[in-house]
C-alpha cells in the first residue's frame, strides 16, 4: 500500500556495484517449472467485468472472459478478494474466509470459474489475506465476548493509563495503514484491539496456534477447490514486536519522514513492519503447498507474497539453504526506485540491480510495475513510455506480472471527493485526499468505446470509468493496425518462444544517460537486446560502449507505438537513433 511503501530505506543501495556483467546464471538444461517464466495477471473482480448489470464486477464476468486471457498469453489470473465481506476495503476486509462475496457470486459460480479455466489451461490463483479479517467475521465476534477458544484469537490490550490525567489511552503509538491510531477501543470487551489497517479490519494473533491453524485449513479449502496458489496480503505487518515483562508494547520512534501525525510514515515501524517470525510462517504456508501437491498430484501450487520491504527482509521470503519459502515474493522495485528518483535509466537500472544482486542463487525473479494500490502505469512511467515498461517487464529474466488495464496503456481515473470508495482516501479529507486515494487505478476495465466501456449495463458502475475510454480499450486496440496491446501480445509470444528469454544470462546498462539497455543470450540460440529511451528527447545511441561482441547490424522485431522503424528491418548497432520513448527489441537472428 501507498503509505507503507515510502518507508523502504535506500541504506542498501550503497552496498551495490556495477551490474554490467553477465549477471543470471545460464541454464543449460532449459527446464524450468510453469511459474518461472510465466506471465501473472492480476485481476482486481470487482472492476474488471460485470454480468449482472449491477455496476459492480462479479465472478460470471471474470469467467465469461477468460478466453481474453487465453488469447493474451496469460499463463495464470490472481483475483484479488473475491470472499464474503462488508466491503470496507474492497474485500480485503473478509468476513468469511470459506465462502464467496454475494455481490460476486456463489460457490458454483466459483466452481464454474475454475472448470472454464482448466478447460483453457489458465491457472487461478486466489489473494490469502491472513493478516486481519473484517470486524464482521464471527471469529472476532466470539473474541470480543471472549468465547472459550477465541479469547486471543485478536491482539487485544487494556491499553495504559495516563498519569496526569488518570484517563485510559492506547496501549502504544503505534499507527495504521489508513491514517490514525492502529488501536481501537472496544466498549463490550473494555479492551483495545490492534489494526495494522482500517478500524474495521483487526489484526489477527500469530502467536496463538489456534489462528495459525485456521489460516493454514484456509489454504487448504481453496486448494481443494482447484487454485494455482495464493498471492499472499500485506505480509511484512503479520507480527508485531512482543510485549515487555509487564505485559506493554514499546512506542515506535519518528521517523521525520513528515509532519502529518496521522500518516504512518510519522513513525519508524521497527516494531510492527518486517518481524523474523513471519518469514518462518511463510515456510510453514510453503509446507501446506507442496503437501498438497504431493497428496494430489497435479502441478506446483505457488506463493506469491507482497512485500514492500528491505531487499534483506524481503529475500528472505524465498527460503534458504534448508528450507524452501515463497516461490515469488513480489519485486516492486520497479515502482519504487522511479517514484524516489523520477522516471529514468538510471532508476530503472538500480531498480534491477537492487533485485538481482540480492536475490538468493538459484532463485527466479519477477517483475511488477503495477497493481491495485498504485496509480496506474501509463500515468506513473507516461504514457509514451508505456511499452518501454511493458517490454522491460517481459524480457528481463524471470515471471512477468500485469496488472488488468497495463496491457492497453489505461491510464488513472479521475475520482470526485463524493464519488471516492478508498478507505485511504475516505479517512483524510476533501483537500489531501487525492494524495492517499487508491480508486484512479481501480476504475472499470476498458472493454469498448461503447456504454460503460462494455464493463457494465448499470446506469451508475462503483466508480466512474477514466475518461479515456473511448480510444483506450480492448475492442478498439484489436482493430488498430498497432497498439500497446498488440505489443503486449507480441512480447508476450516471444516470451513463448525465445529460449533465450526463458534460459539465457542477462546483461544490462544505462547507456548514452537515458537509455536502458538489456542484453539476454544462451548458447546456440538467438541474443534478444532491448533498448528503451526513456529520455525526452531522441539520441543516438552506440551500442558498442555496452556489448562489444554485439554484431554489426541487429533486426528489429518489436517497437513500441511511438517508433516509426520498420519491424524485420536491419539496424546499425553502432549508430541507432532513438525518439524520445522509444523501445525496441532486437535481435541477432
Ligand atoms: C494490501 C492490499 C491492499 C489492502 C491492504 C490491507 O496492501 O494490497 O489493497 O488495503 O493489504 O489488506
Ligand atoms: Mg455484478
Amino acid at each position: 500500500m501507498q503509505s507503507l511503501q515510502v518507508l523502504i530505506p535506500v541504506f542498501c543501495l550503497a552496498l551495490l556495484g556495477q551490474a554490467c556483467q553477465d549477471t543470471t546464471t545460464t541454464t543449460t538444461t532449459g527446464t524450468k517449472d510453469w511459474w518461472q517464466n510465466a506471465q501473472f495477471y492480476q485481476i482486481y473482480p470487482r472492476s474488471f467485468m460485470d454480468s449482472d448489470g449491477d455496476g459492480i464486477g462479479d465472478l460470471n464476468g471474470i469467467t465469461s472472459k477468460l478466453e481474453y486471457l487465453k488469447d493474451l498469453g496469460v499463463t495464470a489470473a490472481w483475483l484479488s478478494p473475491i470472499f464474503t465481506s462488508p466491503m470496507v476495503d474492497f474485500g480485503y476486509d473478509i468476513s468469511d474466509f470459506f465462502d464467496i462475496q454475494p455481490e460476486y457470486g456463489t460457490m458454483d459460480d466459483f466452481r464454474a470459474l475454475i472448470k472454464k479455466a482448466n478447460e483453457l489451461g489458465l491457472k487461478i490463483i486466489l489473494d490469502f489475506v491472513p493478516n486481519h479479517s473484517s470486524d464482521e467475521n464471527e471469529w472476532f465476534k466470539k473474541s470480543v465476548r471472549r468465547e472459550k477458544g477465541y479469547e486471543d484469537f485478536y491482539m487485544w490490550h487494556d491499553g495504559k493509563v495516563n498519569a496526569e490525567t488518570g484517563k485510559r489511552e492506547p496501549p502504544s503509538n503505534w499507527l495504521q495503514g489508513f491514517r490514525g491510531s492502529a488501536w481501537q477501543w472496544n466498549e463490550e470487551r473494555q479492551q483495545y484491539y490492534l489494526h495494522q489497517f482500517a478500524v474495521q479490519q483487526p489484526d489477527l494473533n500469530y502467536r496463538n496456534p489456534d489462528v495459525v491453524a485456521q489460516m493454514k485449513r484456509v489454504l487448504r479449502y481453496w486448494l481443494n477447490e482447484g487454485v494455482a496458489g495464493f498471492r499472499c496480503d500485506a505480509l511484512p505487518v503479520l507480527f508485531e514486536v512482543e510485549p515487555d515483562a509487564n505485559g506493554q508494547y514499546a512506542d515506535e520512534e519518528v521517523s521525520g519522514l513528515t509532519d502529518d501525525k496521522d500518516d504512518r510514515n510519522y513513525l519508524k515501524m521497527d516494531l510492527i513492519e518486517n518481524r523474523p517470525e513471519t518469514i518462518d510462517m511463510t515456510y510453514q504456508w510453503r509446507t501446506v503447498m507442496d503437501d498438497h501437491q504431493r497428496i494430489y498430484g497435479g502441478d506446483t501450487r505457488v506463493l506469491l507474497i507482497e512485500t514492500y520491504a528491505p531487499p534483506a527482509y524481503t529475500m528472505q521470503f524465498y527460503g534458504n539453504r534448508s528450507v524452501e519459502g515463497a516461490h515469488l515474493p513480489f519485486n516492486f522495485n520497479l515502482i519504487t526506485e522511479p517514484a524516489k528518483k523520477g522516471v529514468s535509466a538510471s532508476s530503472i537500472k538500480t531498480a534491477v540491480d537492487n533485485w538481482l544482486l540480492n536475490m538468493p542463487a538459484g532463485r527466479t525473479a519477477n517483475w511488477v510495475i503495477g497493481n491495485h494500490d498504485q496509480r496506474r502505469s501509463a500515468s506513473r512511467y507516461g504514457v509514451s513510455n508505456l511499452d518501454a515498461m511493458n517490454m522491460i517487464v517481459m524480457i528481463l529474466p524471470g515471471a512477468s506480472v500485469t496488472y488488468q488495464g497495463e496491457e492497453l496503456g489505461m491510464i488513472d481515473g479521475w475520482i470526485s471527493w463524493a464519488d471516492t470508495q478508498d478507505p485511504a482516501a475516505c479517512n483524510s479529507n476533501q483537500e489531501i485526499y487525492e494524495k492517499f486515494s487508491r480508486d484512479p487505478s481501480r476504475t472499470p476495465f476498458q472493454w469498448t468505446s461503447g456504454l460503460n466501456a462494455g464493463f457494465s449495463t448499470a446506469s451508475k458502475t462503483w466508480l466512474p470509468l477514466a475518461e479515456d475510454y473511448k480510444t483506450t480499450n480492448v475492442e478498439t486496440e484489436s482493430a488498430a493496425a498497432r497498439s500497446h496491446l498488440k505489443i503486449y501480445k507480441s512480447l508476450v509470444e516471444l516470451r513463448k518462444s525465445s529460449k533465450t528469454l526463458q534460459n539465457g544470462a542477462t546483461k544490462y546498462d544505462v547507456v548514452s544517460e537515458n537509455v536502458f539497455v538489456v542484453k539476454r543470450s544462451l548458447s546456440g540460440s538467438p541474443r534478444i537486446i532491448l533498448v528503451a529511451n526513456l529520455g525526452s528527447r531522441g539520441i543516438t545511441i552506440n551500442l558498442d560502449q555496452f556489448d562489444t561482441t554485439l554484431p554489426t547490424h541487429l533486426t528489429l522485431k518489436i517497437r513500441s507505438l511511438n517508433s516509426s522503424k520498420a519491424e524485420g528491418a536491419l539496424f546499425e548497432t553502432n549508430g541507432l537513433s532513438l525518439a524520445a520513448g522509444e523501445a525496441l527489441v532486437l535481435s541477432d537472428s
